[in-house]
């Protein structure tokens, strides 16, 4: 027997005892990790959806909103969302807000640290220019950050010393400055929020799958109600993931206007605060997509010299390389004009509630005399504060894409009424993507049950 043997027989029982151990460190460590995640799970749910309950961290206990709106207690104001501002110097959070114009007073910043929550600071107030006559109007909050404190929670008060057990706090999001390599989506599209009893199913489902199409991996919408089977489109989209619903009930604190103006529709805030859910959607996904699209539901933002979004992002930025807001024209087609081929009047579409876009390729000739709204594609790093058809304050350049580059297909009513085909320009854009589009278009209405074929 050579030494060599020898030594590797003579080593198996130890061999077998080192596995044992390996075995059983193994199993330790598993049983540790678990152990840690169950811990990690417990405080994550404490933390994100038992707000109503006491949090209890050591000494201090105090509630965490689990609502995107939360009254400030003893104010007419509620609070959406709060965001640690990484764009400006110092150490900043700013609260995205409803303000009552008529009832602005000075506030305080609570924030709750490690072990403890601190006095207030004073919150600087900012209400965004466009309120529309509305009592009601968007307001970034920005509060300073307290001395030695990581804040993780915010609350606004009317005091500045106060117990935090009488607030309810936001989580603050946003704590990581990531970079956008590391982002999960490079294109997000924010929907501005639905009410009413919307229930425009085939044309919503048609401009979702658009939207895959052309390179978009998540749309966002506010929903306040809607209709039946737009309810089981959307949790139908929710739970594959591509549409992610926030629940916005502002029909509980407020009487929200279905119209833009105060004199003429009345209401305390604008479009069911359109305004404020466009902003929280840019800062909630400041750092998880390279760009938002911001557009009605019935828009969709499409290239026409791209087949796709992000080459046609690439070119437009590399002749731009500053912009960070991309005006967009929005052209109408309406729904009173039809394909006279109607080779996409599918049968088994017909049950199915709402517009088809593929039957209206007649488009209004943009009357360019008169006010023509945009939309926009941001870059939301690059946008402080946003309205409905422009940024109203951002930290780069604003271009105004060509509409032969892109523009958005609007089917809608009419907007210039006694217009005849003979004055309206074909535009069959859609059609370019019908292969795919008809049959994504099935399998999506079959997953929510909306299709009998
Ligand atoms: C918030 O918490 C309450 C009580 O813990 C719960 O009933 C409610 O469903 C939660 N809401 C959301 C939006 O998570
Ligand atoms: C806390 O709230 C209670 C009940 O609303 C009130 O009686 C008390 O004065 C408040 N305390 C402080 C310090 O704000
Ligand atoms: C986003 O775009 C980058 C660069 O084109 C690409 O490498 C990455 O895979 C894209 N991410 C997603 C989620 O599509
Ligand atoms: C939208 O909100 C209404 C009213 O709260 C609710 O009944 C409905 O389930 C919500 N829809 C979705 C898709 O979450």
């Amino acid at each position: 027997m050579s030494p060599h043997s020898y030594k590797s027989l003579n080593n198996v029982p130890k061999r077998l005892i080192m596995e044992k151990m390996v075995t059983f460190s193994r199993l330790f460590s598993l049983l540790m990790a678990s152990t840690l995640a169950y811990l990690l799970y417990v405080v994550i749910i404490l933390h994100r959806s038992t707000p109503d309950k006491l949090f209890q961290q050591k000494q201090i206990l105090f509630h965490i909103s689990n609502q995107s709106i939360t009254s400030v207690k003893n104010t007419k104001h509620f609070t959406v969302g709060a965001y640690r501002e990484h764009r400006v110097k110092g150490h900043v959070v700013r609260i995205i807000s409803i303000f009552r114009r008529d009832s602005v007073q000075p506030l305080y910043c609570l924030f709750c640290c490690g072990t403890h929550c601190t006095n207030g600071l004073k919150a600087e107030v900012q209400m965004h220019s466009d309120h529309f006559g509305f009592p009601f109007v968007t307001t970034d909050v920005l509060c300073p950050y307290p001395a030695n404190c990581n804040p993780l929670y915010v609350a606004l008060s009317t005091q500045v010393s106060v117990l935090a057990q009488n607030h309810t706090f936001l989580s603050i999001q946003n704590l990581v400055n990531r970079k956008e390599v590391d982002f999960p989506f490079n294109f997000t599209v924010c929907v501005s929020n639905l009410f009413g009893d919307y229930n425009n199913v085939l044309q919503f489902t048609q401009t979702l799958e658009m939207y895959k199409l052309l390179g978009v991996q998540r749309v966002v919408i506010y929903n306040t109600s809607s209709g039946p089977d737009l309810k089981r489109l959307l949790q139908s989209y929710a739970q594959e993931g591509f549409v992610e619903v926030v629940q916005w009930p502002i029909d509980q604190h407020m009487d929200p206007s279905r119209g833009w103006l105060f004199s003429e529709h009345g209401g305390d805030i604008h479009y069911y605060g359109q305004l404020t859910t466009l902003n929280d959607c840019i800062y909630r996904h400041m750092y998880q997509s390279r760009y938002i699209l911001l557009n009605d539901i019935d828009e969709i933002i499409v290239p026409y010299q791209h087949e796709t979004l992000p080459p046609m992002m690439e070119a437009l930025q590399s002749q731009h390389p500053k912009a960070e807001v991309f005006l967009i024209e929005n052209h109408i087609f309406p729904k009173t004009q039809f394909d006279p081929s109607r080779r996409f009047n599918l049968p088994r579409w017909r049950n199915v509630p709402g517009i088809n876009i593929m039957e209206h390729i007649y488009k209004e000739e943009p009357d360019y005399k008169n006010y023509h709204p945009y939309k926009i594609i941001v870059r939301p790093r690059g946008v402080e504060q946003t309205s409905v058809h422009e940024v109203l304050r951002s930290f780069g350049e604003t271009v105004q894409v060509p509409p032969k580059v892109c523009h958005i297909i609007h089917v809608r009513v009419p907007l210039r009424k006694g217009l005849t085909k003979e004055n309206l320009l074909e535009d069959k854009r859609v059609w370019d993507y019908k292969g795919e589009l008809v049959s994504n278009v099935d399998k999506a209405l079959e997953r929510a049950g909306l299709l009998t074929r």
